[in-house]
């Protein structure tokens, strides 16, 4: 019962001091506590609270945790890794290595008939097991060429699609000068191999970067690719992943804090078996967070997937942990993500070596994975609202949730576009929300209705902001949704956000 009058205390004191002794709060108390039982009562919202506690004798020293400064992403660092990312290709030394570290596990050359035959079988079988219903999966990677077989088929889409997203948290502030990142489900070492990289293009940034795997194979592969890519006594020390199981507790030897910890198509798995353990092993995990930091979750852009990170990250505001993008918070509404498949998209790669040569065969459509389409959700402890629809009067707009008021009707209303293109060559289709519809929202323009004034929307970067002036509302009674009708007098403007 103590618990709530001691939080506010300790919440009221750090606001005034940097540091202070528990026993010095006991002052404040309407019932005193001795310090052992204040500590356990406050420990486990200290992170919560952007606080940290030290024992000094017997009694524990409070301090506020500061935040690390920012990294803003420079001129420099935006033209290299802008000008990278529209080579749209693996790293050279990286392809190489890959290909090196095949050669070395089978004794064989990479190229050897023999060889790529059995990475094809690896990639079927791995693509089949995919589909099949989660608790029929087994993706297990115990064995050396599904290892080999990930590497030569996911790996390259896996890694470009982290560097865009890099960029997009750099924009969003979410990089530090010197960062602490742990990667959950590392895999072979897709995001710190990333995250080494995408720092060598940016002047004044350092990093270390932690990970878990449980699969020994991976954790071979990882360590091989990064002595030969990572320059040792650069920017980014990128540690040995920790072998460990993320559902159990953290291993003793991690720092305590991390600025970004991330999960990359890693909690996808952990879905529907023995209940839902996702939302348990975040919000354990995001516990380690430092101040001003962030939990980031990928997972692939199929609806299945999708829609169950979306309900995920949405689910985890009781634990603290508030979505930060791609979604809209200017309406500073708390989404319940109702059947929300929403993905980002960037251009394709070029197939690698390894690719191209795997196809060589009568199915080549089998080997070639090009596409960068991914679902993430950044999560962070303070619903703090995001830029966006700047200056714009939002008393002005319809709500979304309010669509069915307005069936039939034209409306003006800001929303966040939420998709790539979905439509077709008759009519462009995208997926839009505010935070509050309860049921999903598509703005729809058919192509002869295309004008320099409508053009916004489909010029637009995932997450931009938009305001939609003049739309027709109708509700898809198929579908249980609403389309937003722009024609050709719509006029559709960018409010400010976060598109790419
Ligand atoms: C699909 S791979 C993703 C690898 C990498 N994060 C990426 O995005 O490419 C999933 C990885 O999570 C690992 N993994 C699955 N369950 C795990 C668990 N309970 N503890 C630790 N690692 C796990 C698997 O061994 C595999 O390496």
């Amino acid at each position: 019962m103590a618990g709530n009058p001691l939080i506010s205390t300790i919440k009221c004191i750090a606001g005034t001091r940097r540091s202070f002794l528990l026993s010095e709060i006991v002052p404040y108390l309407d019932e005193p506590l001795p310090v052992d039982e204040m500590y356990r009562a406050i420990a486990p919202e200290l992170p919560r609270l952007g606080l940290t506690a030290t024992p000094r004798g017997r009694d524990v020293e409070i301090t506020k945790l500061v935040p690390p400064q920012p990294y803003l992403l420079d001129d420099g660092g935006r033209t290299r890794t802008g000008a990278f990312l529209e080579k749209r290709e693996l790293p050279p030394a990286l392809a190489t290595a890959i290909e090196q570290y095949i050669t070395k596990k089978v004794g064989k050359p990479w190229d050897d008939p023999v060889t790529l035959d059995r990475l094809r079988k690896a990639i079927t079988s791995q693509k089949d097991d995919y589909w099949k219903p989660l608790h029929k999966r087994s993706l297990r990677y115990t064995k050396g060429y599904s290892v080999l077989g990930y590497l030569a088929y996911h790996f390259p889409v896996y890694f470009l699609q982290t560097e865009h997203l890099l960029l997009r948290l750099a924009g969003d502030g979410f990089m530090k000068k010197s960062m602490t990142v742990l990667d959950a489900g590392t895999g072979p070492g897709v995001v710190p191999l990333a995250i080494a990289d995408f720092i060598s293009r940016l002047d004044g940034v350092k990093a270390s970067v932690y990970s878990i795997e449980q699969s020994e194979e991976h954790i071979e592969a990882f360590l091989y690719l990064r002595d030969a890519f990572v320059p040792r006594g650069g920017p980014v020390s990128v540690k040995p992943p920790k072998k460990a199981d993320i559902r159990e507790p953290l291993p003793a030897s991690l720092p305590e804090r991390f600025d970004l910890i991330i999960f990359s198509n890693v909690l996808g798995e952990f879905a529907g078996r023995d209940g839902d353990a996702r939302a348990a092993i975040v919000s354990r995990f995001a516990e380690r967070l430092a101040p001003g930091g962030a939990v980031v979750i990928i997972e692939p852009a199929d609806e299945e997937n999708s829609t169950r990170m979306r309900t995920l990250a949405a689910s985890l505001e009781p634990a603290g942990l508030f979505v930060h993008s791609p979604c809209p918070l200017f309406r500073g509404t708390a989404c319940k993500a109702p059947r929300c498949w929403s993905f980002a998209t960037a251009p394709a790669i070029r197939p690698t070596r390894l690719m191209e040569t795997l196809a060589r065969c009568d199915e080549p459509y089998r080997y070639i994975n090009t596409d960068i389409k991914y679902s993430f959700a950044v999560l962070r402890r303070a619903g703090i609202r995001r830029e966006g629809a700047r200056g714009v009067p939002l008393t002005r707009f319809l709500l979304l949730s309010k669509l069915h008021l307005h069936e039939g009707k034209r409306v003006n209303t800001i929303i966040a576009k939420m998709s790539a293109e979905l439509g077709d060559a008759k009519n462009h289709l995208f997926k839009v929300c505010d935070g509050t519809a309860k049921a999903p929202v598509y703005a729809v323009l058919p192509a002869f209705h295309r004008t320099e004034g409508n053009e916004a929307l489909i010029s637009a970067g995932y997450g931009s902001v938009l305001e939609l002036r003049g739309v027709l509302v109708r509700y898809n009674r198929a579908h249980d949704s609403w389309n937003l009708f722009v024609n050709r007098n719509t006029e559709v403007r960018e409010a400010g956000g976060h598109g790419e």
